[in-house]
């Protein structure tokens, strides 16, 4: 038996909550978009555990029943695909979901046996995949190749959400350092970097063991390289660090999505800054007679505005749409969709965007330029 699996779902850990809610803030207006489609919907919880935490606590495969049950209601073609591999939390599984009306194919498997089978869901259908694991060494990055790899192929939706562990990747690499690396090199043929530039999905890692560096930069330059990494089959990939208190400077792990829909970035963006504001709102606001927010977090419209202009300098005469994106993306997780939206009217009114609509309302379509 696992029994640090077992352990994991005594009691949720105080910083799982943020990890939920950007999964489940983003699944309402990922499935009401995806329906639209017309094409039946997977969703896959990799990594799923029991459903139910031993405190009563709802666990990811109960979060995404819960959505599934609101979409099979309303006549849209819905399944759930729950892979546990530890068979006593499969049962306790099993068990939890019994009670939903709508198809849900649970495994008491290893996931990466599935993923064949996955990837012949991939061609008929549009797939959300959620990967959770417990460790790092659980999910090696070309683990879920072949079912990216349709998108592809056939040309199909998929999207991905992985709990990336960059913490314990840092933890675990940096465990064998003495073993890989001689002179300042590391011996590339050796067992270990092998298996973990397969986890990693390259081998970026390594510049992490060779230089000096603060360990929260380390954790930064894992989280990017491995987003570098699946923006090979995503255009748009976002990243979240999920941390126990707003001071950490290590986060317990980045919670990194892939899509290849701009939709995608406003629906994720926004659960993650609903995330980080929640956060913070418990740190400084919540039981305060103030707010005692740090400035940089607190919505400041010039600096929205001063954002945007600069993507314009960079990418002039773009899309509103593709305007709000690109700002977006490379300023994730700090404001909305609806925050960027006021700024660009505000500019096009105050003639500081030009444009081939007013701005009095939202037009993703509308040409912009400087
Ligand atoms: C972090 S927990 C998942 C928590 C879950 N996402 C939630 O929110 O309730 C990871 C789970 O993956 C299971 N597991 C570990 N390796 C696995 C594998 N290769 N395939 C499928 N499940 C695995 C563990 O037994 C554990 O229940």
């Amino acid at each position: 038996m696992d029994q640090d699996a077992v352990n994991f779902f005594k009691e949720k850990k105080s910083w799982s909550p943020y990890k939920d809610l950007i999964l489940n803030y983003y699944l309402g207006p990922y499935l009401a978009k995806v329906a639209l489609l017309k094409k039946p919907i997977l969703v896959v919880d990799c990594f799923a555990g029991p459903g139910k935490f031993d405190d009563g606590e709802i666990g990811s495969p109960l979060i995404i029943a819960n959505h599934l049950e609101k979409c099979s209601v309303k006549g849209i073609g819905v399944k759930g695909f729950f892979v546990e591999k530890e068979p006593e939390l499969f049962s306790k599984l099993e068990r939890n979901v019994q009670h939903y009306s709508f198809p849900i194919i649970t495994k008491n498997s290893s996931f990466q046996d599935v993923v064949d089978e996955l990837s012949e869901y991939a061609k008929s259908h549009t797939v959300f995949v959620y990967a959770d694991p417990i460790k790092p060494s659980h999910l090696a990055f070309n683990d879920l190749r072949s079912v990216y790899d349709h998108l592809w192929k056939s040309g199909q939706s998929i999207e991905c959400l992985i709990n990336f562990l960059s913490f314990g990747f840092l933890r675990a690499v940096e465990g064998i350092k003495d073993y890989i690396v001689t002179d300042r090199t590391i011996n590339v043929g050796h067992d270990n970097t092998v298996k973990w530039d397969a986890i990693a999905g390259g081998d970026y890692w390594h510049k992490n063991l060779l230089e000096n560096l603060p360990s929260g930069e380390k954790v930064d330059l894992l989280a990017n390289g491995y987003s570098v990494q699946l923006g090979r089959w995503f255009k748009y990939v976002l990243k979240y660090p999920i941390r126990e208190k707003y001071e950490d400077s290590l986060p317990k792990y980045h919670l990194i999505f892939g899509s290849r829909y701009p939709d995608a970035v406003d629906i994720i963006n926004r659960a993650m800054v609903k995330a980080r504001r929640e956060f913070v709102g418990s740190r400084f606001v919540k039981g305060m007679l103030f707010d005692n927010r740090p400035k940089e977090e607190v919505v400041d419209e010039d600096e929205i505005k001063d954002y945007l202009i600069s993507t314009l300098q960079r990418n002039n005469h773009t899309t509103w749409k593709l305007l709000r994106v690109t700002t977006t993306l490379d300023h994730p997780c700090m404001y909305t969709d609806s925050e960027f939206n006021r700024n660009i009217k505000k500019l096009i009114q105050n003639k500081i965007i030009k444009s081939n609509c007013p701005g009095t309302r939202n037009e993703d379509d509308a040409e912009v330029w400087l």
